[in-house]
């Protein structure tokens, strides 16, 4: 299986940057080595789940039970269904639902009007005997959205789906979800209690609902292990992920360059932006630094998608303001062959398409916009994928947390918590209190 590959050549960053960042990013990675298949007491040993059987093991087990599963309805928000979903669209497709045996649905926000659609459903899949199965996925076990979510689709389903309480609840151990959980039978799998939302995507939390969604979980895997051991190298110029956060720090710090847009060339790529935008906001965004001063960091993570946003955004990325960093994601290869057929009369409207294969055009497009990136002194990297195939997903993913955890390091910041945003929740919770 060909590996990800990674390009750093235009991203603007001299060879003394390099070396500046490395005695950091050397402690960092040797500290990132001796945790390494140490079980999951700290932040940073998510690295740990890719290579954890026993999880595996027990996550396929319980996907196997529910396999009979027509329609899986992903109750979740932030860390606890963004990866989830990022890895479905990119393996099964952005529009999935339309082709796909099995319905994933995925509730997050208190929007009624969409979760009336999926409450209805849930209602006639349950009714018409195809089975339901609810993932109820908070880590706190508490979340407001995920529980009234959660709430309405239950009622639903306990109302249609007789004899057939088909709930898994994935969260804390101890948490009150836990509790509840086990109150009611439902079946119960634990996220490491160190492991926080953004990095989970290879626990439980994602795991379970891609396995018995159809995904290969086991190759997902054994695309971030290998990743995984590329970006504990040592050398930091061989590390894809020390790299990347070396880039992305020195321009922020030296090149007044304070937005990081990911510019992915493929529609089903879209929600890995997404999920990607949850673990750079969420990691870099700091009031304060490992230090206690107070420093309001923070680069904003933006998302394109190619080639449709060149025709919305590539004015002002190429125009506009020096204040960005992109990272391109492209394909070697798509899954499927579309090739132009020969119509002369239309070459007058696009020209010398005719006859060729559609990713062939899409790879000049990349080329063209590379090229003006390169002539305008606009700097990037390139992340290329041999494909969309879970190895490779699992590879992206696992880079993008290493290299988000190595960032952390070089602006001081703690790239685990979220302060603020546990902030906004009391609040609510607070106001719907009274
Ligand atoms: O990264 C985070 O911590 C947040 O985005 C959470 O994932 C999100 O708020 C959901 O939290 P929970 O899984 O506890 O329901």
């Amino acid at each position: 299986m060909k590996g990800v590959g990674f390009s750093f050549k235009h991203a603007g960053i001299s060879a003394k940057e390099i070396h500046a960042a490395a005695p950091i990013l050397s402690t960092a990675i040797f500290q990132l080595n001796s945790i390494k298949d140490k079980g999951y007491d700290g932040c940073a040993t998510s690295i740990n789940l890719p290579a954890d059987k026993a999880m595996h093991l027990k996550v396929k087990k319980l996907a196997k039970k529910y396999k009979k599963a027509a329609v899986i309805v992903v109750v979740g928000i932030g860390g606890s269904n963004l990866g989830t979903m990022a890895v479905y669209d990119a393996v099964k497709g952005k529009y999935a639902n339309f082709y796909e045996k099995k319905m994933v649905l995925f509730a997050d926000t208190v929007d009624p009007d969409s979760i009336e659609r999926f409450s209805n459903a849930v209602k006639e899949n349950a009714k018409s005997k195809y089975k339901v199965l609810l993932c109820f996925v908070t880590k706190s076990g508490g979340t407001t959205e995920t529980v009234a979510n959660f709430e309405i689709l239950y009622s639903t389903l306990k109302k249609y789906q007789k004899g057939a309480d088909w709930v898994v609840a994935i969260t804390d151990k101890g948490s009150k979800l836990w509790e509840l959980a086990h109150h009611k039978g439902w079946d119960c799998l634990e996220i490491p209690k160190y492991v926080g939302g953004r990095y989970s995507v290879f626990s439980p939390v994602g795991l379970f609902p891609l396995a018995v969604a159809g995904v290969n979980i086991d190759a997902l895997l054994k695309g971030a292990k290998d990743m995984r051991n590329k970006c504990l190298n040592i050398d930091i110029t061989k590390n894809p992920a020390a790299l990347s956060a070396i880039a992305l720090a020195s321009h922020y710090r030296h090149h007044n360059k304070n937005i990081h847009d990911t510019f992915l060339f493929s529609n089903d790529l879209e929600n890995i932006g997404k999920w990607y935008r949850q673990l750079m906001g969420e990691s870099i965004g700091k009031e304060h630094d490992l230090n206690g001063r107070k420093v309001n960091r923070g680069i904003t993570p933006t998302v394109s998608i190619g080639s449709t946003d060149l025709h919305s955004m590539a004015q002002l990325y190429l125009g506009g303001p020096h204040d960005k960093v992109t990272t391109f994601i492209t394909l070697d290869s798509f899954n499927k062959k579309m090739n132009m057929p020969v119509m002369k009369e239309y070459d007058a409207l696009a020209s010398s398409i005719q006859g060729k294969s559609m990713a062939g055009i899409m790879k000049a497009i990349e080329q063209g916009i590379k090229t003006a990136f390169a002539k305008g002194n606009r700097p990037f990297m390139s992340v290329v994928l041999p494909d969309k195939s879970e190895e490779s997903i699992g590879q992206l993913l696992q880079m993008k947390m290493m290299e988000m955890m190595l960032l952390g390091r070089l602006l001081n910041v703690d790239p685990f918590d979220q302060p603020n945003v546990e902030e906004y929740k009391i609040v609510t919770k607070k106001i719907l209190a009274g």
